[in-house]
């Protein structure tokens, strides 16, 4: 009964959205990736311009990485970008070009996990896999009043289990998109529309008048603060960046040059350091003309930075350290960067 009245309620309210309109594989398998941690609201553009500029597998896996990135820009969580990429490179090589159908290859590619090979399979190839993410999790704790934390991994199987449950054989693509849908405007986080909703009757969380309590969230996550500090360094229309690489964030972006700091830091001691020794080694006079913060969050991250716009008098001999590069200004916008830059570029 539950499946029923949801799949009645989906056809009637559900929403409409571009990559339901396809059967494409590699189309929801796009779709799927950036719906990972982007909003719907959000995410349609990207998807829109993505699908545009690479409209198959093929021509992804032809594109260099930077192009990929600049096409993600904005979204965050670029390991997304460089999975795709990988992924469609894996898709060329090891399945002759054609979108994989069965589960165990899909969850085979690079940046598919649980939830997105459930959500491919089933929405382009019916296969009976119930999608289970936040949404997912929410709508089963309350039907079915699960007091079990959504970070314990006791919570994830039972819950999946429940999904599974209930999932409509029949048509296991819809019936997700259906729980999706109905998680995302009926049984929101906060402020539910449970006097909307046609699982009303079957829902324990609102007959116990335990609708606000569930799910139940609770989890230990540990924060860590990072200072950076960048100098946008203007010298004869022109500045320079650097290639991030490493395993930290924002790998392969670009942004300016950086001192990052254990402890806040100030312009007057960053400048003792020998960071910034190298950074502008021989020259005299140098002037900071603007200074901005910007406080970014990330999942597991706080970034507090400081831009400081740097003027290097034009006549002045400058040769930058290795690994920073001189571009134009202008050209500034041909380059991927994460988006606390971008947001730093928009406000100047
Ligand atoms: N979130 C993740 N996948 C989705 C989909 N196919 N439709 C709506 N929301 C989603």
């Amino acid at each position: 009964m539950i499946t029923a009245s949801l799949r009645n309620w989906y056809r009637k309210q559900g929403r409409d959205l571009p990559w339901r309109e396809t059967g494409d594989p590699y189309k929801i398998w796009i779709s799927e990736i950036i719906l990972q941690q982007t909003r719907v609201a959000q995410g349609k553009d990207y998807y829109f311009r993505f699908i545009e500029r690479f409209p198959n597998v093929k021509s992804l896996a032809a594109a260099e990485e930077d192009e990929v990135l600049k096409l993600w820009q904005g979204l965050g969580y670029y390991t997304r970008a460089r999975n795709l990429h990988a992924a469609a490179k894996q898709v060329m090589e090891t399945f002759s070009g054609i979108f994989p159908s069965a589960y165990s290859d899909i969850i085979s590619l690079r940046g598919v996990g649980e939830y997105t090979a459930a959500a491919i399979s089933s929405i382009a190839f019916n296969e009976p896999h119930a999608v289970v993410d936040g949404n997912v999790f929410r709508v089963m704790a309350r039907l079915f009043g699960i007091e079990l934390s959504i970070h314990a991994s006791e919570g994830k199987k039972v819950i999946k289990e429940i999904a599974q449950s209930l999932l409509d054989p029949g048509n296991p693509g819809k019936h997700n998109q259906a729980v999706m849908d109905f998680g995302a405007l009926i049984c929101t986080p906060a402020q539910p529309r449970c006097m909307e909703c046609v699982l009303l009757e079957y829902c324990t969380a609102f007959a116990e008048n335990r609708v606000g309590e569930l799910p139940v969230n609770e989890r230990k996550i540990s924060v860590r603060n990072r200072y950076f500090h960048y100098f946008h360094i203007r010298y004869n229309n022109c500045t320079f960046l650097q290639k991030r690489n490493g395993s930290d964030i924002w790998k392969n972006l670009f942004e300016f040059p950086l001192i990052e700091t254990p402890e806040p830091s100030d312009f007057a001691e960053l400048e003792k350091t020998d960071a910034f020794r190298q950074f502008f080694s021989g020259i005299p006079s140098l002037s900071v003309d603007h200074r901005l913060t910007i406080k970014h969050q990330l999942t597991h991250q706080t970034i507090h930075t400081r831009f400081y716009r740097v003027i290097i008098p034009d006549r002045t001999p400058y040769i930058p350290p290795k690994g920073i590069f001189e571009i134009e200004d202008e050209r500034l916008s041909d380059y991927p960067v994460a988006r606390l830059t971008h947001k730093y570029l928009e406000i100047i």
